[in-house]
């Protein structure tokens, strides 16, 4: 079975990072940094106007390696660098781009190291354009982008706010974060592609007052990084989560909710036009009989509070099932193994995932989870502990062989 760790996919790796002329270019310097905490070998080519914004000196520092700057410099004649660099670049990454480079690159102009460089490259290319924004809007420079997205370049849309000129607008570099996860996404192999794959996250809140709710600690860290990995490999994904404080994946349909009543609307409105469910969230078991519509006040010492069952929704999507490949989590805190099965079969799922929950390095909130995965055909699989985003590939590597060996 292969195991494909998130992060082991970016090391070793030969990256290279083309920095253009613009004030961006600082942000430049995080991302090599990076790229770097996570094992990639990244050479770095300059133009001369980048030299103008940040030094070389701090690229050759953090990257370990001479930067290129000119295709004619010294000892250059053991090897024709732009093209020995681009033969073995896994992928490449420009940012920030100019709207210079955008025009050279979408006409084949090759005039120094990078243009050059860039000709002769066969690897995915992230190209991040970042300049003021009348320039970006500019019929020229879109023309170009849209020639470049058309050549098979990935054109990072930048972000929009106040730039350095003083104007607002799009022409800022994306987070290097952002520009980083572009990165690890290009090198996944994309073997969920043309799948649809619908991800649960987070936990519910239930009111009971306006105030006050019943809730739990998940942070909705393994659900988010399932929809991440997902959408690495090329699924097309939908990550409906309750209220949670993280950043929402790239290019992740989105849908926020609250009540586990909501959560069931959003699932089934979704599940039909989904191949792989999986349930991460942590959805309420029970909520209030009734919700107060104002807070409630303070006056006995005691109130008792009903509650009535919410619906169980992956037991709703398992008497639905059909072809799709459902995949659910146990949250447990004794009896692992005999519970997750019960929950299997009561649920009609093809995988259960089953964590104990309530340690310090599994379970809820934490960046780690162990868990062990129970099949449908009665076998098991324990897992080590590891980094949530790691389990989230191993969960999937699993339900892609599922689905091979299932035509087969
Ligand atoms: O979010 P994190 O902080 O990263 O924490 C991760 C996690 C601990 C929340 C996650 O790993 C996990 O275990 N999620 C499932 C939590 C849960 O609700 O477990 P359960 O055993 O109560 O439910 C079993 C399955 O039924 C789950 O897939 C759940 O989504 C689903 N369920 C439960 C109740 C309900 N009313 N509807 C459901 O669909």
């Amino acid at each position: 079975m292969s195991i494909i760790i998130m992060h082991d996919c970016i090391k070793n790796k030969n990256i290279v990072l083309g920095v253009c002329g613009g004030i961006a270019a600082y942000k430049s310097v995080e991302l090599l940094r990076l790229l770097k905490k996570y094992g990639a070998n990244v050479r770095v080519i300059m133009t001369q106007s980048a030299r103008e914004f940040v030094g070389q000196l701090t690229f050759e520092a953090l990257s370990g390696q001479p930067v290129c700057t000119s295709i004619f410099e010294e000892n250059d004649y053991v090897s024709i660098r732009h093209i020995d660099w681009a033969r073995e670049a896994d992928a490449v990454v420009i940012a920030p781009a100019t709207a210079n480079i955008t025009g050279k690159l979408a006409n084949g102009i090759a005039d120094d190291m990078l243009s050059t460089f860039m000709l002769a490259v066969k690897s995915p290319v992230i190209f991040c354009p970042s300049m003021n924004a009348n320039m970006y809007e500019s019929k020229a420079v879109q023309r170009n982008l849209e020639t470049l997205r058309a050549d098979g370049y990935f054109i990072m849309e930048p972000g929009t706010g106040k730039l350095a000129c003083g104007t607002a607008g799009p022409g800022r570099l994306p987070e290097p974060a952002d520009i980083f996860d572009r990165i690890l996404s290009s090198l996944m192999p994309k073997d969920l592609k043309g799948k649809r794959v619908l991800v649960t996250a987070g936990p519910t809140m239930e009111l009971i007052d306006p105030v006050r709710f019943i809730s739990n600690p998940s942070s909705g860290k393994m659900g988010y990084s399932i929809a991440r990995a997902a959408e690495h490999r090329g699924g097309k994904v939908v990550l409906i989560t309750g209220p949670v404080n993280l950043s929402d994946p790239l290019n992740v349909n989105m849908i926020y909710v609250r009540t586990a009543k909501e959560m069931a609307s959003a699932v089934f409105k979704h599940m039909k036009r989904s191949d792989i469910i999986i349930k991460a969230a942590a959805v309420s078991d029970y909520r209030p009989v009734r919700s107060s519509k104002q807070k409630i006040k303070k006056k006995k010492d005691e109130i008792v509070l009903a509650l009535q069952k919410n619906q169980d929704i992956l037991k709703e999507l398992g008497r639905k099932k059909g072809n799709r490949i459902l995949a659910g989590f146990a949250a447990e805190t004794e009896n692992l193994e005999k519970n997750a099965r019960k929950k299997l079969a009561e649920k009609n799922l093809d995988i259960i995932a089953g964590n104990i929950v309530g340690s310090p390095s599994s379970g809820f909130g934490t960046d780690t989870n162990k868990v062990t995965l129970f099949y449908r055909d009665g076998s098991k699989e324990s897992l080590p502990k590891m980094e949530k985003d790691a389990l989230a590939h191993i969960l999937l590597d699993r339900i892609v062989e599922g689905m091979v060996s299932h035509l087969d």
